[in-house]
């Protein structure tokens, strides 16, 4: 949700921001901008659209300078236009900022009484102003963003250039990540370490109310009291390669593909393969006494809890609530003192989430985390971190990060279910087992793409398409329906297929597209009934089944897709494949973006 970097250099840095931006473009693509200093001015270019609009202005009007600031946008304040555009500039200073500051109305209104003139819709172009103005005033940037710092409410991640200084430039955080990258002779500020990669892979995150003075020869931090303050530099394990499209068409397709490897990858941090049995982090608390779980997450990642839920339940016999981020907090749930709060995201950054996970650390809840970045904000605020290990996901629709948090929670829920005596240890090896065939039944799943490309355009003319699904794999008709919406832009809803007959059912006739996914098993025959309830109305039904359920119910479907028959443990994540590489091949056949959807971007770090 806004990607941000700075560049200290000893060479020209307008090319290596604009790289630097295109590793960060699926955080918001509805414009981008970068800021040099040179001699004695800023340069400033912008464009709307795409980064591909930006690097067409600089080819024509370049940006030089050996410092600079860049940024590319997800539009919350104003349209994305070129004057809302970021960098945001006075004469003196300009900037970049992810987050949104929530009292800019008040501060644009003290700043025009004071004269000051505006040219964009944007919350940040104030933060500009205000720090420009301590600066005509005579006092040094570090003072001036000191002054104004405790003046913006909400959340920020900043990057500042000033005219007259150009040996160093200024960056804050409060709310959105912000981490500086050490170079040899030059320093960086980022939103992410996938944002430096190229550049340094060694990095230092910054805190809360951090803010950072960033000059060639390293960087002064300082805490949100202005203490100086040492951040701990790490090497980052991203390296540049492993954000290449490879010989893929696009992100979101290799990221499909790549499942199997990563969930193996993932699962072989939580399970002992020769013992058969589950191996968690070390955790300072007692699991064997939570009583409730409380999971909060948002969109895909919420999905991953709904069926956490079924495993918590049916294995551990432990009750869990379940919301959406966005809601938590404004219903004022009960939380019961010594309670076990589960949070799940890939970015680890997701201001909803975030938010929700710091109530309920208030609320004396002890925080466990499923998160695949894992030098996240939510990674380093866990009490119990659980990554996985995905790698970095850039398609902006959610993929192999959700079949990893499933293999990871199906391990959670298995141990719980171990140490509250609710599973013996024979049935803890069985389903190790189950885990451990995951990532063949994943590739078997793949087998199947060219099926599902080659029946895409049966559902790319639908306006509306319906998802049912029982059991646990209701959230995954959920999932079928989000990923179909986000990349095809094909309104679509997942229900449980047993309300259907509750009010939906209305909506059935031949133009739309019935998804039924229904593994063989104890729920298969009730879907089954719920599907043919469809067909009598002159539903068509693409049937995503096994070949046993296939055999038994796909006459007279539209369509069916076949996966490999499966234990009913890991066919969520068998499942979540025909979804994903159908919502992918209708997009494909749509002509859409598969990997920039319109309106979207990935780490949604506003409210
Ligand atoms: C959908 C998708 C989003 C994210 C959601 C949460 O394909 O990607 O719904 O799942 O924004 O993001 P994280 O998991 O980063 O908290």
């Amino acid at each position: 949700m806004c990607g941000i970097i700075g560049i200290v250099g000893k060479e020209a840095v307008s090319d290596r921001l604009v790289d630097g931006l295109k590793r960060m473009e699926y955080r918001g693509y509805d414009s981008a901008g970068v800021c040099t200093v040179h001699d004695g001015q800023l340069v400033r270019r912008r464009a709307e659209g795409k980064l591909a609009n930006l690097v067409q202005v600089l080819k024509s009007d370049d940006a030089p300078g050996n410092i600079g600031i860049a940024h590319t946008r997800w539009a919350t304040h104003g349209a994305p236009t070129t004057s809302n555009a970021h960098p945001h500039a006075t004469q003196e200073v300009a900037l970049v900022h992810n987050g949104i500051i929530e009292n800019f109305k008040q501060l644009r209104d003290e700043l025009t009484a004071r004269g000051r003139t505006f040219e964009s819709e944007t919350d940040t172009e104030v933060v500009a102003h205000l720090v420009s103005e301590q600066v005509e005033a005579g006092h040094s940037p570090a003072d001036a963003v000191k002054t104004v710092l405790p003046r913006l409410r909400g959340a920020f991640a900043l990057a500042i250039a000033f005219r007259q200084f150009p040996d160093f430039l200024i960056g804050a955080r409060l709310g959105s990540p912000l981490v500086v990258g050490y170079g040899d002779g030059e320093t960086y500020l980022g939103s992410d370490a996938l944002a430096l990669a190229p550049l340094t892979q060694q990095i230092a995150y910054l805190e809360e109310g951090d803010w950072v003075v960033i000059a060639r020869e390293g960087a002064q931090i300082f805490d949100k009291d202005n203490n100086p303050v040492e951040r701990e530099i790490t090497t980052s394990g991203v390296s540049a390669a492993s954000i290449e499209k490879g010989n893929y068409r696009h992100y979101m397709q290799k990221e499909i593909f790549e499942q199997p490897t990563v969930v193996a990858q993932t699962l072989s941090s939580y399970i002992r393969p020769l013992e058969q049995t589950v191996a968690l982090p070390q955790m300072d608390f007692d699991l064997a006494g939570v009583k409730r779980i409380t999971i909060v997450a948002c969109g895909t990642s919420y999905y991953a809890g709904m069926v956490a839920k079924y495993w918590f339940e049916t294995f551990a016999r432990v009750p869990v609530d379940i919301d959406v981020a966005s809601e938590f907090r404004y219903r004022d749930p009960v939380l019961e003192e010594g309670g076990l709060a589960l949070f799940i995201s890939q970015s680890g950054e997701t201001a909803d989430t975030l938010a929700a996970l710091r109530h309920c650390k208030e609320h004396g809840q002890t925080i466990a985390v499923v998160v695949n970045v894992p030098t996240s904000s939510m990674a380093r605020e866990a009490d119990l971190l659980l990554p996985t290990h995905a790698g970095p996901e850039i398609g902006v629709a959610s993929t192999k990060a959700f079949t990893c948090q499933l293999a990871v929670l199906a391990a959670l829920a298995a141990h719980l279910a171990l140490v509250k005596g609710k599973l013996s240890a024979e049935q803890e090896r069985e389903i190790v087992r189950h885990l451990i065939e995951a990532p063949a039944a994943l590739n078997a799943a793949l087998a199947h793409d060219e099926d599902i490309a080659a029946m895409a355009h049966l559902i790319a003319p639908a306006r509306d398409v319906l998802y049912l699904g029982r059991g646990p794999d209701y959230p995954l008709a959920m999932e079928g329906a989000l990923k179909l919406k986000e990349i095809s832009y094909i309104h679509a809803e997942g229900y449980a297929s047993g309300e259907m007959k509750h009010g939906p059912i209305a909506l059935i006739d031949e133009a739309v597209p019935v998804i039924v996914l229904a593994p063989s098993g104890p729920l298969f025959e009730k879907t089954v009934s719920n599907m043919q309830e469809v067909r009598a109305r002159g539903g068509k039904v693409v049937l995503i089944s096994d070949a046993e359920g296939i055999e038994e119910a796909g006459e007279g479907c539209l369509a069916t897709i076949e996966m490999p028959s499966v234990h009913p443990l890991i066919a969520p994540l068998v499942y979540a494949v025909p979804v994903q590489l159908l919502a992918y091949h209708v997009a494909c056949a749509k002509g859409t973006d598969v990997d920039q959807p319109r309106n979207l971007a990935k780490s949604v770090t506003v409210e």
